[in-house]
Formats: C-alpha cells, structure tokens, sequence
C-alpha cells in the first residue's frame, strides 16, 4: 500500500519540481527550499525531502538536519485548524496546562498525538509568545487570545468544528 508522503509526492510532484528546480545551482539555500516544499505539500514529507536533496545533489543529511532543528519545520501532517498552547512560565502560572488538558479531552487526542484522525486539528505548545501581560495565551490559527480560559477556548474549537460540520 502507498504510503501517504507517497501519495502526497505524486500528486504534487509537478509542483514541486517547479519549487525544487528553481534552487538548481544555488549554493547555502536549505532553509528556503524547505519552506519552499513545506508552503507546497504543508509539511515536510520524507519522501519530498529525500526527492529534492538528490535532485539538487545535496546531502540527504543537511536537509533532515536543518528540518528537525528548525521548529518551524513540520515532519509530519498538521491540522486545517493550529490550536497553539503557550507553555511558559507566565502562561503556565495563570492555568495555561489547564486549557491545554481541556482541549486534548475536547479533540480526542490520545496520548502523544497531536492530530486530530480528521485532520481538523493540530494541537501545539509552545514556550513564550511575548506576550506574558496578557497570560494565559492561545493561538488559534494566527489569531492571539489573550486572558483565555478553558471554556472560552474550548467553544472557539468547537465552533471551527461545527463549521467544518464535524461537532
Ligand atoms: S509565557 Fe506565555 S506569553 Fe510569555
């Protein structure tokens, strides 16, 4: 059976030979040629990254190197909606774990996953955002809230869920 990444690379596969061939005979320029490949499929698959470091003969290593240093780079699929949880001391002081162990009950997520089986969700933490006045901080999809409480959140999760006709 195909694997996903594999299915992924081949139907974007044309894509992402535009996105690749364009770093032909440029030296130093992983980082973008990743973000390049992660704005095209929305992650990092194994696959495309093996794909592209021997297309443009850099070593397959550099490429999972700089992947997994970068937070910014995602290895694996993410959720339509990002659901990020910030995590520093602020935020934890003012009940940030609270809201955290809210969602994972509101999304099912078992432990260590962090994707809901639908692919609606992606639930993140991360450590300060610089914005501790207002702690505790969510992030959903961009969108910064300040002063949040479980259930405030939790509704706002479910609200995308309804609009997504899943809750
Ligand atoms: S600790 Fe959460 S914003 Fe600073």
């Amino acid at each position: 059976m195909q694997s996903q990444a594999g299915f992924m690379l081949e139907a974007s596969l044309d894509k992402l030979r535009e996105v690749v061939d364009k770093y032909k005979n440029t030296k130093g320029t992983t980082i973008p040629i990743l973000q390049d490949i992660q704005e095209c499929l929305g992650y990092l698959p194994e696959e495309a990254v093996t794909w592209a470091a021997d297309r443009l003969e850099i070593p397959r290593s550099k490429f999972f190197g700089v992947a997994t240093f970068y937070s910014q780079f995602y290895l694996t699929p993410r959720g339509k909606n990002i659901v990020t949880v910030c995590s520093g001391t602020a935020c934890h002081v003012k009940g940030s774990a609270k809201i955290h162990d809210r969602l994972v009950r509101d999304l099912n997520l078992a432990e260590g996953q962090n994707t809901t089986g639908d692919m609606l969700f992606t639930l993140e933490k991360v450590n300060c955002v610089g914005a501790c006045s207002i702690a505790p901080v969510v992030i959903i999809n961009h969108k910064v809230n300040g002063k949040a409480s479980a259930s405030r959140i939790a509704q706002q999760v479910k609200k995308l869920g309804s609009a997504e006709g899943q809750a």
